[in-house]
Parts: C-alpha cells; sequence; structure tokens
C-alpha cells in the first residue's frame, strides 16, 4: 500500500454545497478543513457548528488544520466532535504536549503545525507525541498562493528527525501544493499533501487528486 495519502481543502470549495463539494472527491484520503478566527489569521472561515455537521455528511475522516488563537481550549472539542486528525499551531498553544495527549485522549490524530518561518528543530523531543507534523508552504491565512521553495530544506530536516525517532509521524505539507510543486515536496519527504485550488479549481477535482497521488508516488 502506497504511504501517499492527500487531503483536499475544502477552503477551495463551494461553501453554499459542503456535503456535495467533500461527496464529490472519493479518490480524498482525507478532507481538509480549514479553521481560521481572523486572530491566528487575518481570514475567517468556519468552525466547530460546520465541522459536526461536516463530520456526519463526510465519506472521508476531517483533517482539522486550526489557524485560531488558544488552540489549548479549542482543539479537543474538535476531536470530540469527531475529527479524524486535529493539527493546532505550535505558535499558539501554550502547552502542546498537554494539548497533543487531550487530543490523542479524545479520538483523535494529533497534529502540529509549523508556519513557514517556524524552526522544526526546537519540537523535536516533542515528536512520539505526535502523530503529524504540518510544515506549512505559503503563510497561512488563504488559499492560492505562490509555493514557497524556501521551506523544503525544513522539509528535508523534517524527514530526518522523523526517520531518526522512528515513530510512525506523518509529515503534512500545505499550501501551493499543485502539479508543478507536488514532486519536490514528496522527494522532500513529505507524504501527506494538502492541495486546495489545484483540486476544487480543477474542472474534475476527484481526477486532479489522482494525478497528484501520481506524481508524489516516486
Ligand atoms: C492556507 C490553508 C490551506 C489552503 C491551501 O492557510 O491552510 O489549507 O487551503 O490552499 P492552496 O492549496 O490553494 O494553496
Ligand atoms: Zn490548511
Amino acid at each position: 500500500m502506497s504511504s501517499v495519502q492527500i487531503s483536499p481543502s475544502i477552503l477551495s470549495a463551494d461553501f453554499s454545497r459542503l456535503a456535495q463539494e467533500v461527496a464529490a472527491v472519493p479518490s480524498a484520503d482525507w478532507i481538509h478543513v480549514d479553521v481560521m478566527d481572523n486572530h491566528f489569521v487575518p481570514n475567517l472561515t468556519l468552525g466547530l457548528p460546520v465541522v459536526e455537521a461536516l463530520v456526519k455528511t463526510s465519506p472521508r475522516p476531517l483533517d482539522c488544520h486550526l489557524m485560531i488563537e488558544d488552540p489549548d481550549r479549542w482543539a479537543p472539542g474538535y476531536a470530540e466532535a469527531g475529527a479524524g486528525s486535529v493539527t493546532f499551531h505550535v505558535e499558539a498553544a501554550r502547552a502542546p504536549i498537554r494539548l497533543a495527549r487531550a487530543i490523542r485522549s479524545a479520538g483523535a490524530r494529533a497534529g502540529m503545525a509549523l508556519k513557514p518561518a517556524t524552526p522544526i528543530e526546537p519540537y523535536e523531543d516533542l515528536l512520539p507525541e505526535l502523530d503529524m507534523i504540518l510544515v506549512m508552504t505559503v503563510e497561512p491565512g488563504f488559499g492560492g498562493q505562490k509555493f514557497l521553495d524556501v521551506v523544503l530544506p525544513k522539509i528535508r530536516r523534517t524527514r530526518q528527525l522523523i526517520d531518526r525517532h522512528g515513530g510512525e509521524v506523518w509529515l503534512q505539507i500545505d499550501g501551493g501544493v499543485s502539479a508543478e510543486t507536488i514532486e519536490r515536496c514528496a522527494a522532500a519527504g513529505a507524504d501527506v499533501f494538502v492541495a486546495g485550488s489545484a483540486v476544487y479549481g480543477a474542472e474534475d477535482p476527484d481526477a486532479a487528486i489522482r494525478k497528484l497521488r501520481e506524481q508524489a508516488e516516486i
């Protein structure tokens, strides 16, 4: 079985018909849900009530990416609501170890996200507490931005740290992932790929996922 996973971001989907939009991507491994609070990032999207509704309708588990202040308070609620994976930003977390444990004990995979300029090295010892590291390849806040090649060395270093620890930690990337950029991300060691505009901006979103997966399986 391939280890490549594709998580289409509904940020680029039609919010007036979310149930149909998630049903339109049966090839997805996850449905990526971008929660933004207009404080941690300068944009506002959706929150817990919408996630609670999507959990009931989505054929794939939800991969919630929380771009919010005070994730210590809010993130466990997303796990309790039935999200399969809940990712908080380390820049916003007060107690990342306690938070990761709370997410796991509420039944979800625990992810920790890093903005493009946040180094991974200070968090190496946290790897056993985590199921996924999300390395942002754009500044979080908006879909459709240009991929930041400057982050590629950090993806490689994160892959090395994960391999050295020998754990089952996934390495997700998010931002500007497309047919043009996915191969170099896979070569750098990423294995879970978020794509918003490259999937929902395509004429056939499911075909776009299948193509991205093929390109990443190198
Ligand atoms: C951006 C979000 C992303 C966004 C990616 O802050 O975290 O998940 O939807 O969109 P694309 O793939 O268009 O860069
Ligand atoms: Zn995201």
